[in-house]
């Protein structure tokens, strides 16, 4: 076997750079409108309840997981994975393979057209009926997915610019890129934001807007819908099951603060939801009052809402050109910030095992990715998008957040992360977080797993063909996990126990 020594390992600059560029990674396109779709559709301020429930019985000891995982072991997901049984280094290799040829490939999409969503803000080039021009014109969607019919070349475009920015990103490294940039993005993202909310509520109809947002309507808590759409929601919205965490955190120096930083990514993230929601209802709000509507009538679904509600009520305001291009900036600095992170789950993977020159790679998988985006940029792309984020996100994630549970809880036993995490730490975790990893988890999302499974056989997903849902979605799920058997069964030409932090990395401290 031709094993060697990997190439020198890359590293956070700072904690506070790892913090950022973490809350980066978490806080991207379902953030913004997806967190306060969920919230109206599912009781408004009860929402709350299920998503605080599922944020600290699953979202956080997960993430403590991931954290632990990637630092303890030092690796990317398969690396950490295979260095706990050479078994499981497959999960680690689906994870990062269904997200970067799967995810990565509309979320880069759904960012180009906040792009040209940036650029239409200043002339308010959707016209007067956002409605139509964006499914109509900009999409140009076509009758079915089968219908796959041209390129649509604005969204084209725009995708070359997020895929350069992507690329240059990862290219530049962790520190120098990654690091830098979000140090950039979050910052000015976190502004921007405060800058929307406070003009939103200054609104004319702003209070309708946020009473239906934080008016509880405790009967729907009785729905198991709400429960599940408040975890899947935690799962995504935290960069759960990507294999981001994992590697993230494996950039870390050895003593490194796992939970503090668990702890704040979290508060942050879900902070920054029910922070970003003031704005998305205030304008809503607005714009049942402008039109003598009732609030449910001007929301429309989670798409709807960015691209045709919100270019409606940005032609309608003063000033609204402006409140339009900061609301597409911050969707894509948010989407950017995540993206990367996809590209370095991947990257790092490839390097970690393979020992490929990291640049070579980055570049690589850039172009792939490109080219593997395009299909959502075609008039059947909204049909592809919406039916390969439903299989990846609803099976994809959350099994992966499953098996993660029962190879720490059953198979490496929570007390060697727990006690890592408390050795390095300055805030120790109690033995609650060992029987959540250990039960409660993989109970929880087994159940809403067999639940979506259930609700999958009875009835295709969307009123899609079974052709479409099947050819598409279920196939995407299959040929993913194939290609991680293909990656997990190729000899390591790293040897991958020896996978590790930089040298002068190991004895360091940073603040
Ligand atoms: N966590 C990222 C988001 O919410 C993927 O969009």
């Amino acid at each position: 076997m031709s094993e060697k020594l990997g190439p020198k390992r890359e590293h956070w600059g700072s904690q506070i750079g790892f913090l950022l560029a973490a809350v980066g990674s978490a806080i991207g396109l379902g953030n913004i409108w997806r967190f306060s779709y969920m919230a109206y559709a599912n009781g408004g301020g009860a929402f709350l309840l299920p998503y605080a429930v599922a944020l600290f019985t699953a979202g956080i000891p997960l993430l403590l997981l991931e954290f632990a995982l990637g630092h303890e072991r030092v690796g990317s997901a398969p690396t950490a994975c295979a260095k706990v049984s050479r078994h499981w280094e497959w999960l680690g290799w689906w994870a990062v393979i269904f997200v970067m040829f799967g995810i990565e490939l509309y979320y880069t999409v759904i960012i180009a057209w906040c792009v040209d969503f940036f650029v239409l803000s200043f002339n308010l080039g959707w016209g007067p009926d956002p409605n139509a021009f964006f499914f109509k014109k900009f999409l140009g969607l076509s009758g079915a997915p089968g219908h796959i019919g041209g390129i649509q070349t604005a969204i084209f475009a725009a995708l070359i610019l997020v895929w350069l920015a992507n690329w240059y990103i990862v290219y530049m490294g962790v520190g120098k890129g990654i690091e830098r940039a979000n140090k950039v993005f979050m910052p000015l993202l976190f502004i921007l934001t405060a800058i929307l909310v406070f003009w939103s509520l200054t609104l004319r109809g702003a209070g309708v807007g946020i009473m239906a947002y934080l008016t509880p309507d405790f009967s729907k808590l009785t729905s198991p819908k709400v429960w599940i759409d408040a975890y899947s929601q935690i799962f995504f919205t935290l960069s759960l099951g990507f294999g981001i965490m994992i590697v993230y955190a494996s950039y870390l120096p050895r003593k490194a603060e796992i939970t503090k930083n668990a702890y704040l990514t979290a508060f942050i993230n879900c902070g920054y939801s029910v922070f970003a929601g003031f704005a998305v209802f205030s304008v809503l709000g607005f714009m049942a009052v402008t039109q003598g509507r009732p609030l449910s009538k001007v929301v429309s679904q989670s798409i709807g809402l960015a691209f045709v509600a919100y270019p409606k009520a940005v032609s309608l305001m003063p000033g609204g050109n402006f409140f339009g291009a900061i609301f597409f900036l911050c969707l894509v600095m948010a989407g950017l910030s995540s993206s990367v992170s996809i590209l370095e789950a991947f990257v790092s993977a490839m390097v970690d095992k393979f020992g490929y020159p990291r640049k070579k790679v980055v570049s690589i998988c850039s172009v792939l990715g490109f080219v593997g985006s395009i299909i959502f940029t075609t008039q059947g792309g909204l049909y592809w998008l919406d039916i390969v984020d439903h299989f990846l996100t609803h099976y994809g994630l959350v099994s992966v957040g499953v098996l993660e549970a029962i190879l720490v809880g059953w198979l490496l036993g929570t007390h060697v992360l727990r006690d890592h995490i408390n050795r390095v730490s300055s805030t120790p975790v109690g033995p609650w977080w060992d029987l959540l990893i250990k039960y409660f988890v993989p109970l929880v999302l087994g159940v809403i797993l067999v639940g979506d499974v259930y609700h999958e056989v009875t009835r295709p997903y969307g009123g899609y063909s079974w052709a479409a849902v099947l050819g598409i979605g279920a196939n995407w799920i299959i040929l993913t996990m194939l290609l991680a058997l293909v990656f997990a069964s190729r000899p390591w030409r790293v040897d991958y126990r020896k996978v590790q932090v930089a040298e002068e990395w190991e004895k360091e401290e940073i603040t």
